[in-house]
């Protein structure tokens, strides 16, 4: 099932560094050509040689070593992997890394990788659940990282809670699955919206919306991960900034309208998710608004619709929107997706204890021109990854 896969796997200093031997083990035994790399700590938990028995080939630990360097250096080696595997991963290696550190051999691979990385943490629960672990875990996240979350037991220090590697079988069965996913959107060119859009009202103020950018970000990273070439265009949110896509950050909406078109020659999917707003201030003063009188009004511009105006396009790449909607939400997204003429609409609903903005979770009504699909209430990232499987299949439904 692995046959000539070429897994780089890197061994840090954990308890844990004994599982890697039976996670080489299974990895051979699926036909994947294994190279192993260790930290100077893993030496400390498990001899080199051992790795190299079951690997077959010499085991790297040093980044300043000139014979090792002659042979196959570590950018051959970054070259030569299929995937990065870093298991067990410490906490030392997962702070390192994800703030890109290059101070040994791992963690100069990591960097050097421009291939698919995989994680396997492995540590005692508190230093597990602590801030800064945490903190990097969401910075490599953002590096398209792909983590191999651990499991809650037992552990070797006796305590009990969540940081015991995941189990050599459950890494081996995700090797097996990262080979055998298809690159469903590879080569495909796809924008997305994310965020909220800011009004200006003075150099002070704005009109904003609760939209966090949590579902277009995810949708963003699904995409990547499908093989798409994705740009990003958002507007202000609180969230990291994703590496691997090309990212344009905007304010306005007619901003977001610009830096849209200026990507949409090119697109073959275009994905709304942004909550743009409607209307903008008619008037933004280079001075701040005085609280003189009692009462103010301000007038209000229609802003563009991005949407509509992508969909109306000659050439119009496939056109995804989003509907957030308090009542009646498949009258109101199927009108949308009608007026608008779009080729999919997906609609959640606001407002409710659980889902829509802000959250973590949400559940959306697919609706397209003769069909729907309800993907269930789950965490954002695996309803982007359901969501682009989707549109994956509708776009090449009507693309062919
Ligand atoms: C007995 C022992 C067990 C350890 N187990 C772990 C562990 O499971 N996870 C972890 O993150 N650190 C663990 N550590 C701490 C790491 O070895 C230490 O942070 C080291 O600097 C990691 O280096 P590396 O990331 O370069 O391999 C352990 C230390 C000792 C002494």
């Amino acid at each position: 099932m692995l046959s000539q896969k070429k897994i780089l796997l890197a061994v840090t200093g954990g308890i844990a560094a004994y599982k890697a031997l039976e996670l080489t083990h299974l990895l051979k035994k699926q036909g994947a050509e294994v190279r192993v790399v260790m930290t100077k700590s893993a030496t400390a938990f498990i001899q080199p040689l051992s790795f190299q028995a079951l690997s077959g080939h010499a085991v790297h630990c040093e980044l300043l070593d000139v014979e090792a360097e002659n042979a196959m250096g570590h950018i051959e080696l970054a070259r030569w992997a299929d995937v990065f595997l870093i298991a067990p991963a410490t906490a030392n290696t997962l702070a390192k890394v994800a703030h890109g550190l290059a101070d040994d051999l791992v963690s100069t691979l990591y960097l050097a990788a421009t291939c698919p990385v995989y994680v396997a943490p492995a540590m005692n629960h508190a230093m597990w659940n602590h801030p800064a672990t945490q903190t990097n875990l969401k910075i490599l996240q953002t590096h398209g990282v792909n983590l191999i979350a651990p499991e809650a037991g037992e552990q070797a220090c006796g305590e009990v809670g969540i940081g015991r590697m995941s189990e050599p079988e459950k890494i081996c069965h995700k090797m097996i699955s990262h080979f055998s996913t298809p690159q469903i959107l590879k080569n495909l060119n796809i924008v997305i919206t994310a965020g909220a859009t800011r009004e200006p009202l003075d150099p002070v103020r704005y009109l904003t919306n609760r939209s966090s950018g949590k579902m277009g970000y995810a949708l963003a990273f699904a995409a990547q991960k499908a093989g798409a070439n994705v740009t990003l265009i958002s507007g202000v949110t609180q969230l990291l900034q994703p590496q691997n896509c090309h990212f344009v950050q905007i304010e306005t909406a007619e901003q977001m309208h610009t830096a849209v078109f200026e990507k949409i020659e090119s697109c073959d999917i275009f994905i709304g998710a942004a909550a743009v707003a409607d209307y903008r201030p008619i008037v933004c003063g280079g001075e701040k608004i005085k609280k003189n009188a009692e009462q103010i009004t301000l007038t209000l511009q229609k802003n563009p619709d991005i949407l509509a105006d992508v969909a109306a396009l000659e050439n119009a790449p496939f056109t995804v929107g989003f509907a957030a909607e308090t009542h009646e939400l498949e009258r109101y997204a199927r009108d949308k997706l009608t007026r608008k003429k779009l080729n999919m609409i997906a609609a959640n609903w606001v407002g409710r204890e659980k889902g829509g903005f802000e959250h973590d979770e949400n559940a959306l009504d697919v609706f397209w021109q003769d069909g729907q699909k309800t993907l269930e209430m789950t965490d954002k990232s695996k309803l982007a990854r359901q969501l682009i499987v989707l549109i994956s299949e509708r776009f090449y439904a009507e693309n062919i």
